[in-house]
């Protein structure tokens, strides 16, 4: 039966973290995979995230089945974080929310809605996007096309190139937009631009889709989600896909959701039945305990409070890595511009090298980060931001 199955190249993320794991260069630097990471290079549990499985473990009392849904109270807390308390279409009764196995989970279950609302529709995704964006969508088997969106020149969005585009995106399309962080470039959309395509939106029909799975990365909890809360307030509809991954840090227990707002009430109730049926042909039920845990976080004011906190302390860590970086490679060759790298937000930033100076890194220093120079941030610490600055400079 298998036998005309070919072996498949390495997922080039998980692959290049094979790579750097039988790296055996004492110096050798991480900068691939997108997790956060402390000055140790570690990626530890949160202490909120301890705090609450010690209080889960005792509180829980069944193992039964959650439903396809998910948990109520996960969803109703999560629905706040990215809403905000009192958001017009939480009060309308417009938003229908489902657990889902992270944001990966998220964003196939929100397609495949899609795929049967409307077969035939087109998702623009930005270009460059998360390199898992394409499979995950463009697996439903509706069409993906591209909206420009990284101008190397700027270092910047191309929001001309990108508006002129998008203009063309019929209703029934969907436009996948990143809440904040935009992965991979770190270049977001300014507050002016998401009022400017939540517009063009409206005036073309078509509906935004919006990825968040940084929220807490870029400027901070509440303003990460400008754009989420603006189109949720400003359209009738909109397809939001979070994750729980990054901010929460509990990355392999898979928390996210998917976010529907309904013209009404009533078309909510409707989309909330038609996400569980999917989710009840793929996976039948989200796992639990992760999304037991961030629940129990955001409806407990101290476990909040505290998680709040960790969440800050590792978003002024990159920012201040950033302009670390910027200050080291500044030093070492004053003729090149690298200001962009404190102007991008979140986790990822290009540094706008050559595939071949990629190359030149990862052989002569094992220095590892994706072919298109996206590198993660938080990879850079005291100990190796000397060696880092010196080996970009020297590939230069
Ligand atoms: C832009 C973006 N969206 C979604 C995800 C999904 O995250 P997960 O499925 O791990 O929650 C990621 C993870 O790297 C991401 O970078």
């Amino acid at each position: 039966m298998f036998e005309n199955l070919p072996q498949l190249p390495a997922d080039p993320i998980l692959g290049l973290m094979d790579a750097f794991r039988n790296d055996s260069n004492p110096n050798k630097i991480d900068l691939g995979v997108g997790v956060y990471k402390t000055e140790q290079g570690a990626t530890p549990v949160l202490e909120s995230v301890k705090l609450a499985e010690r209080d889960i473990l005792e509180l829980e009392q069944t193992k039964l089945y959650i439903g396809p849904a998910g948990a109520a109270e996960f969803g109703t807390a999560i629905q706040s974080l990215l809403l905000g308390e009192n958001h017009p279409a939480l009060a309308d009764h417009r938003v229908s929310t489902l657990q889902t196995p992270g944001g990966c989970g998220a964003l196939r279950v929100a397609a495949e809605l899609v795929k049967k609302a409307s077969p035939d529709a087109v998702i623009w995704v930005s270009d460059p996007t998360w390199g898992n964006h394409i499979p995950l969508l463009g697996d439903t088997g509706l069409q993906i096309k591209t909206y420009p969106y990284y101008d190397v020149a700027n270092h910047g969005v191309n929001f001309d190139a990108m508006l002129e585009t998008l203009a063309q995106a019929k209703a029934g399309d969907l436009v996948l937009l990143h809440g904040c962080c935009h992965n991979p470039s770190g270049a977001d959309l300014s507050q002016q631009q998401w009022q400017a395509v939540t517009q063009l939106a409206s005036e073309k029909g078509f509906t935004p889709f919006i990825d968040i799975a940084y929220q807490g990365f870029g400027t901070g909890i509440e303003d990460d989600a400008y754009g989420v809360r603006l189109m949720a307030e400003q359209l009738p509809e909109l397809l939001i896909a979070s994750s729980c991954s990054k901010n929460f840090g509990i990355y392999r227990e898979r928390v996210g959701s998917v976010i529907v707002i309904a013209k009404n009430a009533e078309q909510a109730r409707a989309n909330g039945s038609q996400l569980a049926r999917i989710v009840r042909g793929i996976y039948s039920m989200p796992p639990s305990h992760g999304a037991a845990v961030v629940a129990h976080i955001l409806n407990n004011d101290n476990l909040r409070q505290h998680w709040l906190g960790e969440l800050d302390s590792m978003r002024q860590r990159i920012f201040q890595l950033r302009g670390q970086l910027l200050a080291q490679l500044n030093k070492k060759d004053a003729s090149s511009d690298f200001s962009f790298i404190t102007q991008q937000s979140g986790m990822f930033s290009f540094l706008d090298i050559s595939p071949a100076q990629v190359q030149r890194l990862r052989d002569e220093f094992s220095i590892y980060m994706t072919g298109d120079s996206r590198i993660n941030v938080a990879g850079v610490n005291s100990h190796n931001i000397d060696y880092l600055s010196s080996a970009i400079v020297s590939v230069l």
